[in-house]
C-alpha cells in the first residue's frame, strides 16, 4: 500500500518474494512501479477508492507492505498546511482496515521516527495501534539505521511488524555494515571477522557514474545556505525528499546530484528505472524505502514465514481429514520418533516440534509455492543465516 516507485517492493523482490500488486495515486510513481515490477497488478487511484471498490479483488498476499506518506509525522516538518498533515495522518488508518480484510501473515510498516515519538502524532499512533490489536494482530517496533545495512545515508526509519496474535514475530535483521570512519582498529578487525562490510561513502556510492549529466542545473557557486556532499562521508538525510534546494550538491561538480546519483544513495541498482519528469523522479527516489533496508527486514520475514507453516491457523491442514494436523503428525514431519514426548499446552507443543529441524518445512514451503529452482539457493541462504546466528550467540556468550 502506498507503493510509490516501489523501493519497498524491490527489497521484497530481492528477499525472494513475488510482488503481487501496488496501490498509489501518483501516476509517475505507478509508471515506475509497473516498469520495474511488470508482473504486478497496479491500482492507480486514491486510497479511499481502493478501499471501497478494489481491495476485495486484490490478490491474497503473505506479506503486506505499507509505507504511507511521512509528511505530517516528520519532526523536520514544522511548516506546511495543517489540513494536509492531518489528512496524511488519517491515511494510515486505512492500513488496519486493509489488514483485517486481507489477513496477511505479516504487515511490514515503514515511516519516519516521528510517527511514534511526537506529541503531534501521539493520538493517531495510539488509534493505529489499538485498531491493529482489535483485529487480532500484535505489534513490535524498532528504529533501524540505513547505514547498518550498507546504505550511504544516515537515515533512521521507524519499522513496525504486525503478526496475528497466535504467530511468532520475525526477528529484526542484524547489521551487515559499519561506518568505517567511526570505529577503532580493534572494532574494525572484529567486524571484519564477523563478515561485516564498511558502508559505502559518497565517492564509493557514485563510483562508475559519468560526471556529465544532461538536463541538470549547473550552478556557479554553492549557495551560502547549502552544503556540498563530502566525497569520503555518509550524508545525513532527515527529510523525506532529496530534491534540488536541499543539501545535495555534488561533491566535486557544481550541480545538484542527479536522480541516478540520488538513487544510488538510496541503494537502488542502476537497472531500476524512474519514469516521469525530473522533479517527480527526485520525489520518487527520496520518498522510497531504501531497497537494501527493506530487503534486510523482509529476509527475516521470509525466514519466519517458512517456520510458520507448521503452526495451526496456516497451511497445515490434514491431507484427507478436515482438521489441522496434530502435534504428533507435525512431529513426524519433523522426523521425531513417536517415543519423543512433548509437554505443555497444544500451542506450545506445535511450536516445540518446530524447533528441531526445518528442512522438511523448507522443502514443503518451496514445493507448495512451485519454486523448485530456488530450493538450493534458499536452503544455502537459510543455512548461512543459522550459522551467522549461532556465531553471534556464541560470541555474545564469550
Ligand atoms: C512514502 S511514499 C511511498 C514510498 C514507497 N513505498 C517506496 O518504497 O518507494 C508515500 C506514497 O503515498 C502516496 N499517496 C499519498 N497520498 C495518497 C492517497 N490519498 N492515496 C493513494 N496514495 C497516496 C504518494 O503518492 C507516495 O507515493
Amino acid at each position: 500500500m502506498f507503493c510509490g516507485a516501489g523501493g519497498f517492493s524491490e527489497g521484497a523482490r530481492q528477499a525472494g518474494f513475488r510482488v503481487k500488486w501496488g496501490i498509489d495515486k501518483d501516476d509517475s510513481s505507478i509508471e515506475t512501479f509497473l516498469y520495474n515490477h511488470h508482473n504486478a497488478t497496479v491500482y492507480n487511484m486514491e486510497i479511499d477508492e481502493f478501499m471501497s471498490k478494489k481491495i476485495r479483488d486484490a490478490f491474497h498476499v503473505d506479506v503486506l507492505l505499507a509505507a504511507p506518506p511521512c509528511q505530517g509525522f516528520t519532526g523536520a516538518n514544522t511548516r506546511g498546511n495543517i489540513i494536509d498533515m492531518t489528512t496524511n495522518m488519517i491515511l494510515v488508518m486505512n492500513i488496519p482496515q486493509a489488514l483485517d480484510i486481507l489477513r496477511p501473515k505479516v504487515l511490514v510498516f515503514e515511516n519516519v521516527k516521528g510517527f511514534f515519538n511526537q506529541k503531534k502524532s501521539d493520538e493517531i499512533y495510539k488509534l493505529f495501534v489499538n485498531d491493529l490489536l482489535d483485529i487480532g494482530y500484535k505489534i513490535k517496533t524498532k528504529i533501524l539505521k540505513a547505514t547498518d545495512f550498507g546504505i550511504c545515508q544516515r537515515r533512521e526509519r521507524f519499522i513496525m511488524l504486525a503478526v496475528p496474535t497466535e504467530s511468532n514475530f520475525p526477528c529484526w535483521p542484524e547489521p551487515t555494515h559499519y561506518i568505517n570512519s567511526e570505529v577503532s582498529d580493534q572494532v574494525r578487525a572484529n567486524y571484519r571477522e564477523m563478515n561485516l562490510l564498511p558502508t559505502p561513502t559518497v565517492d564509493v556510492a557514485f563510483r562508475g557514474l559519468t560526471a556529465a549529466t544532461p538536463n541538470m542545473n549547473y550552478i556557479k557557486t554553492v549557495p551560502y545556505h547549502l552544503r556540498r556532499l563530502k566525497s569520503n562521508q555518509i550524508p545525513s538525510t532527515v527529510l523525506c525528499t532529496i530534491s534540488p534546494g536541499w543539501d545535495n550538491i555534488h561533491p566535486t561538480i557544481f550541480r545538484y546530484i542527479s536522480p541516478r546519483e540520488s538513487a544510488r544513495l538510496q541503494s537502488f541498482s542502476d537497472t531500476y528505472e524512474f519514469k516521469g519528469n525530473l522533479a517527480s523522479q527526485y520525489r520518487q527516489v527520496g520518498n522510497s524505502v531504501p531497497p537494501l533496508l527493506a530487503k534486510a527486514i523482509i529476509k527475516e520475514v521470509k525466514f519466519e514465514i517458512v517456520t510458520l507453516l507448521l503452526i495451526p491457523g496456516w497451511d497445515n491442514i490434514h491431507p484427507t481429514i478436515f482438521r489441522y494436523i496434530s502435534p504428533r503428525e507435525s512431529a513426524r514431519l519433523q522426523s521425531f520418533s513417536d517415543t519423543y514426548e512433548f509437554k505443555g499446552n497444544l500451542a506450545s507443543q506445535y511450536r516445540q516440534g518446530n524447533s528441531n529441524t526445518i528442512t522438511d518445512v523448507i522443502l514443503r514451503f518451496l514445493i507448495d509455492h512451485d519454486e523448485i529452482v530456488e530450493i538450493v539457493e534458499t536452503m544455502v541462504k537459510i543455512v548461512e543465516q543459522i550459522k551467522i546466528r549461532r556465531f553471534r550467540i556464541n560470541n555474545s556468550k564469550l
